[in-house]
């Protein structure tokens, strides 16, 4: 099995959709143009969902526009409908992502839809994305817990991760949303989902809340994932995930797989540079 691993930076928008201030756009982007010299190819920059919900993630066509765009990085953005579709195609991001739920509690207070509402909404949008040739990326939240409904079936989550690679989407992220997955709920979830979907068509998306998302990433690896999210600073978490803190931070999952002799392609000062970055941006807000 192969030896290299992509990380996937999601703290431009994980990382900062979750912060209290409002970081400004030229921060951003000054944090996003460093990123872009660490070697990574895919940085989640900006979020084109509705201002009124999460108002940290307003300057996403500002934030796209304004950063020196390197040609090896994908610049990815969230979607969660036709509008927010638009304008993020407009903005010229590399690839959007689309975000479901496997709970209904979460689904209501995050995109205020149903399960099955949502993946009517994001068919409309994914039918155009597809005719334009732009990369689609899936999410499914809660793949263990909720923090509205509780505990989620395996089950569950498969029914919705098929449903997002039914749409068109190249890849779905698993997202432990609160942050709580322990390594054997994962395993568990990882067989039934690899008797259905390849390795390859999964990727790990664990919040750190309960210090286990680097052993969850360890069994992600052992089924054979080799994708993972992850922020600078270990920031973010869901406005509408009550409790859940930030994401493993890339730093410490870069650590750990070179230890484990896997490779990310990343450049660690310059990952350490970013982390000081991400710390002051946010410490100045406080
Ligand atoms: P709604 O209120 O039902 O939508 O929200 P609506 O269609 O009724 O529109 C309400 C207003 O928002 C209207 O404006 C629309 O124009 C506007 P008004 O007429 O009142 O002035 N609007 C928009 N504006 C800009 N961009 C848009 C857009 N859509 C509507 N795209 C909606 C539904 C989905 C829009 C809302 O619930 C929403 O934006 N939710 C996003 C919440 C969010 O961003 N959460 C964090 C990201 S998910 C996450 O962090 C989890 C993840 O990391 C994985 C994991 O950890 O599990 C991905
Ligand atoms: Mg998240």
């Amino acid at each position: 099995m192969s030896k290299e691993v992509t990380l996937f930076e999601v703290g431009p928008r994980d990382g900062l959709q979750n912060e209290k201030a409002f970081v400004e756009t030229k921060d951003k982007i000054n944090f996003i143009n460093l990123l872009s010299q660490a070697g990574f190819k895919k940085i989640e920059a900006a979020s084109f969902v509705s201002p009124k919900w999460v108002p940290q993630m307003a300057d996403g066509f500002e934030v796209m526009q304004g950063i020196k765009r390197n040609p090896d990085v994908k610049y990815a953005a969230l979607t969660p409908n036709l509008k927010g579709y638009e304008r993020a195609y407009e903005a010229g991001v590399d690839e959007i992502a689309i975000f479901g739920s496997a709970s209904e509690g979460f689904s209501q207070h995050n995109i205020n839809c149903s399960i099955e509402e949502s993946l009517e909404r994001f068919e409309e949008l994914t039918n155009i994305a597809i005719r334009q040739d732009m990369p689609i990326r899936g999410y499914v939240s809660c793949i263990v817990e909720c923090p509205y409904d509780g505990a989620v079936e395996p089950e569950v989550v498969a029914r919705v991760v098929d449903a997002l690679l039914g749409l068109g989407c190249y890849e779905v992220s698993l997202g432990d949303t609160v942050g709580k997955a322990e390594p054997e709920q994962i395993n568990t979830l990882l067989e039934l989902l690899l008797q259905n979907f390849d390795a390859s068509q999964l990727a790990g998306h664990y919040h750190d809340t309960n210090g286990w998302a680097l052993d969850n990433i360890k069994v992600s690896l052992h089924h054979g994932l080799r994708t993972f999210d992850s922020a600078v600073g270990g920031l973010g978490g869901c406005p509408y995930a009550p409790g859940a803190k930030g994401n493993v931070d890339t730093l410490a999952v870069h650590a750990m797989l070179e230890e484990e002799g896997f490779s990310t392609g990343l450049d660690e000062e310059t990952l350490m540079h970013a982390n000081d970055m991400m710390k002051s941006l946010v410490k100045d807000k406080q």
